[in-house]
C-alpha cells in the first residue's frame, strides 16, 4: 500500500496492462485517445513506444479538509486492491484559471460549503475506495488524477454519485474531464 507522502504515480495507456478499459467518455474539453489497457506504476513510467498516453500525479496533503472531515473519512474509507473491487474509474480533470484565480477560503466555501463534495462523498463509502493524485504542479495535461475502485454491483452508486458532483457548483469550474471506466483482468 502507498501511503508515503509525494509518491509519484503513473497511469499508462497501451495493450498491456492490469486494467481493461471498458469505456472511456470524454466529458469535458479536449478528449483523450483511446485505448485497450491501463497499467498503474509508481515511480516514472518506462518509456513504452507502444502506448498511447501516460499521465502523472502525486499523492499530497490535504487541501479542503477538516479534522472532523479527515476523521470521518479515515473512519470509512477502505483500502485500495480489495478482491470483491474488480472494477475502477480513472477521472483525469482539469479546473479554469478562474478556479485557481479564487483565494483559498472560497474555493473551500464552493467544494463543501456549498458543493458539499466530502459530504456526499461520505455517503458512498465504504463502498468505493479512491486514491487523489495531484499533476497541476508536475506541468501535466491534468490538474487531478482521480482513482476508484469497487465492486461491480457497485457501479450505479459510483454512477450516482458523480452525476450529483457534476450538477454541482464545484463543476462549473471543471473544463476538462475523461470518464474512464475499467475492469480487472484475470
Ligand atoms: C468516493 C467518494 C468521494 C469522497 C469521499 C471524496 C472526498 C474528497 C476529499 C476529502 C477531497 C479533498 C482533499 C483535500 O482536502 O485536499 C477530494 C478532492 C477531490 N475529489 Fe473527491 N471524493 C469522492 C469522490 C469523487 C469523485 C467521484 C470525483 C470525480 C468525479 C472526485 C474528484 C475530486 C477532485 C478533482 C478533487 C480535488 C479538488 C481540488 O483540490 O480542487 N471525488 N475528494
Amino acid at each position: 500500500m502507498l501511503d508515503h507522502a509525494r509518491a509519484l504515480v503513473h497511469f499508462t495507456a497501451g495493450r498491456h496492462g492490469e486494467w481493461r478499459v471498458k469505456d472511456l467518455r470524454d466529458v469535458a474539453g479536449a478528449p483523450l485517445p483511446p485505448t485497450e489497457r491501463v497499467s498503474i506504476g509508481i515511480g516514472p513510467a518506462l518509456p513504452d513506444p507502444q502506448s498511447g498516453w501516460s499521465l502523472r500525479g502525486v499523492l499530497s496533503h490535504l487541501r479542503y479538509t477538516t479534522a472532523d472531515e479527515a476523521a470521518r473519512l479515515a473512519a470509512l474509507q477502505p483500502p485500495l486492491g480489495r478482491p470483491e473491487a474488480s472494477r475502477a474509474a480513472l477521472i483525469p480533470i482539469s479546473k479554469s484559471a478562474a478556479w485557481w484565480a479564487l483565494p483559498q477560503d472560497e474555493r473551500r466555501a464552493i467544494y463543501e460549503e456549498r458543493s458539499r463534495h466530502t459530504s456526499i462523498g461520505l455517503e458512498y463509502l465504504p463502498r468505493i475506495a479512491r486514491r487523489l493524485h495531484h499533476s497541476r504542479e508536475l506541468g501535466e495535461p491534468f490538474d487531478f488524477l482521480t482513482w476508484f475502485e469497487f465492486a461491480p454491483e457497485h457501479e450505479a452508486a459510483f454512477d450516482e454519485l458523480v452525476a450529483r458532483l457534476r450538477a454541482s457548483e464545484e463543476w462549473r469550474y471543471v473544463e476538462r474531464e475523461v470518464d474512464i471506466r475499467l475492469a480487472r483482468s484475470a
